[in-house]
């Protein structure tokens, strides 16, 4: 079993997102018993709460099942048992780092550095552009699987 989480700052907009778009390509894949799908934030702020609204009204309009998750902060032991920490931008991945230690330091990318054009994903919560957060995840969530595919021979 290879696992992924999506991680971003309160595990309301961008990371749950994320979480439903990938475990719907999973399924769509047939991989679902090969692939473990999760999300988590690196701060506190939005703890215990569902994913925001922009987030349920994008993934309804693109037909993409919400996956039920409520808030919940990232831990050392996801940086143990997860093989890939997934961030949104570049505070995200240092904030992963900053919490599961220099031992798997390297498990953190941001998602776009997946694709041929790697930069941060831009954070809804401050833009209200969920249109725009749902392109780019659309686009790395894609990348992610083939890389993942490719690697091991899926
Ligand atoms: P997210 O967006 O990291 O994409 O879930 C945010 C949601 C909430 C806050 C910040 C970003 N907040 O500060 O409460």
């Amino acid at each position: 079993m290879i696992s992924v989480l999506f991680v971003c700052l309160g595990n309301i907009c961008r990371s749950p997102m994320a979480e439903s778009l990938f475990s719907y390509r999973v399924k769509e894949a047939g991989l679902s018993d090969k692939i473990f799908v999760s999300s988590a934030a690196t701060s506190t702020e939005e703890l215990g709460n569902p994913p925001h609204r922009g987030t349920l009204t994008v993934l309804k309009k693109y037909g993409i099942p919400l996956v039920p998750h409520r808030a919940r902060q990232l831990t050392v032991r996801d940086g143990e048992r997860f093989d890939y920490l997934v961030g949104m931008d570049l505070q995200n991945v240092r904030g992963i780092r900053r919490i599961v230690g220099e031992n798997h330091a390297e498990k953190a990318r941001m998602l776009l550095d997946f694709t041929d054009s790697p930069r941060e994903i831009a954070d809804p919560w401050y833009t209200g552009d969920f249109d725009a957060a749902y392109r780019d995840i659309a686009k790395g969530t894609q990348a992610l699987l083939d890389e993942i595919r490719k690697k091991y021979g899926w």
